[in-house]
């Protein structure tokens, strides 16, 4: 019996099995052989919310949530973020080195050729009720990109996958920027190629005739933050591309699904969410009586607690001394005290200690981005933008995995047994409706 195995005995038939262990796992197929007697479908493992399941193998990015430690592709989250340009790490994630020179200018040029959208997309755009939110207008937009380029659906092309997910990566600030003027009444300002990545979506969405005179720290800061975001393994979001990708439907459709899955308030909205919570205590004085509803259960302390991480999230330690640089250009927000307030006091207290809840990504984000002056609706765009590269990279990967397979969990049934229909005219009436 090799020692990298598992033994089970099932009590109900005293029959044993040998489970192969590999990588930590055992495979939940190899459970199905365990049976009572041949009829018997054979054991499932019931697992919602994924929480102890692995549902692919990747190389793309390491967290260990125990002891804070976020990497992408083997490079630790702190060391790109001081030295790295976000367009830098959306080609590590997606080719799985650092380009060289050669490669950057490439990737670069690559992505600014495509920065421009179908001018469709902007009467699309334009159809939009003047208070649409702007993470519904994306979510629209993106999937609409699908009808634009119809060649996406060859997903079994390596070459034009490559071409459609450089596409998406130039034209999502694009389409970020025209959702921002959108809402604020203002005429669209198309790509300016001379610009970088972040310069040109902070001109698409900051320039009121000419180009805009970004000031650089911030710009450095927002690149930052967007580096923070570009991926995070197997999250809700993520899973929602990898899981619609499955199906074989084009790039623009999965990523579609992993904006609307960002677009909740227990993942990307968390950063909106944390704003309204700020601006409901309102003053210091408020803090105690929030956190005693919090611990009644009453609410959540939003930017706080996080499924993988078990200690500081390391992109909040990081976004917390961006905060201090992006204030010192912008003046302080007065909704910065009572975030730290809330934070050494929830870092103090049982509650938080015994659940291992600590400030996540999205605790002091809001804070910087409306510094920035995005208002709180676009904080999650601002997310969806540097996460793009991660759901880029987790699509592809997922295209060339050779255990790939649609999606398709089991469930466990608990509705009636086979029943005969019953006319209209016998069925009870409803106690209430
Ligand atoms: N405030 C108060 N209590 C909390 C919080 C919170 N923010 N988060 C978790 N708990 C409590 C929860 O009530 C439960 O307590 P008990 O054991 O007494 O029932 C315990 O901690 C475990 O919580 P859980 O809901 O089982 O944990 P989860 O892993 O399912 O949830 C989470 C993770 C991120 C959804 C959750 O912590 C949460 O709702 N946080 C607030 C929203 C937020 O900040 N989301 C952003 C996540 S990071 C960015 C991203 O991934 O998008």
């Amino acid at each position: 019996m090799s020692n990298e195995s598992l033994t089970i005995t099932d009590n109900r038939t005293g029959q044993k099995y040998e489970v192969a262990i590999t990588d930590n796992t055992i495979q939940a197929m190899d459970l199905r052989q365990i049976k009572v007697d041949e009829e018997d479908f054979g054991l499932m493992t019931y697992d919602p919310s994924f929480m102890n399941t692995a549902a692919c193998r990747s190389a793309i990015t390491f967290i260990d949530g125990e002891r804070g430690i976020l990497r992408y592709r083997g490079y630790p989250i702190e060391q790109l973020a001081e030295k790295a340009t976000f367009l830098e790490v959306a080609y590590l994630l997606s080719e799985g080195e650092l380009p060289n020179q050669e490669q950057l200018d490439k990737w670069t040029d690559l992505i600014k050729y495509h920065t421009y959208v179908h001018t469709n997309i902007i009467k699309f755009l334009e159809g939009f009720r003047y208070d649409a939110h702007p993470m519904g207008m994306l979510l629209g937009a993106v999937s609409a990109l699908s009808t634009f380029y119809p060649d996406a659906r060859n997903i079994k092309d390596p070459e034009n996958r490559y071409l459609q997910r450089a596409r998406l990566l130039a034209k999502a600030p694009t389409i970020a920027a025209f959702a921002f003027r959108h809402s604020r009444g203002l005429p669209f300002v198309f790509p300016d190629n001379d610009l970088d990545y972040v310069g040109n979506f902070v001109n698409m969405t900051f320039s009121i005739g000419g180009q805009h005179k970004a000031n650089k720290v911030l710009q450095r800061a927002l690149e930052v933050l967007l580096i923070l975001h570009a991926d995070h393994e197997q999250n809700c979001s993520t899973s929602a591309v990898r899981g619609v990708g499955s199906s074989s439907v084009d790039l623009y459709s999965s990523v579609s699904a992993g904006i609307a899955a960002l677009y909740g308030p227990l993942h990307g909205g968390a950063n909106e969410a944390v704003i309204k919570m700020l601006d409901e205590i309102g003053t210091r004085d408020n803090i105690p009586g929030f956190i005693k509803d919090v611990k009644d259960g009453k609410r959540r302390l939003m930017g706080f607690g996080h499924r993988v991480y078990k200690s500081y999230d390391p992109r909040a330690e990081l976004i917390k001394k961006i905060a201090f640089e992006v204030f010192d250009q912008t003046g302080m927000n007065p909704k910065l005290e009572v975030a730290l307030e809330l934070e050494r006091i929830a870092l103090e207290d049982d509650y938080f200690i015994s659940r291992k809840l600590y400030p996540n990504v999205d605790f002091y984000s809001g804070l910087i981005y409306q510094a920035m002056g995005y208002p709180t609706e676009y904080f999650t765009v601002l997310f969806a933008l540097g996460r793009m590269p991660g759901w880029l990279a987790q699509w592809e990967e997922m295209r060339c995995d050779e255990n790939l397979k649609i999606a398709r969990p089991r469930q466990i049934y608990t509705g009636p047994e086979e029943r005969p229909y019953v006319p209209i005219e016998q069925r009870k009436a409803l106690a209430s409706v």
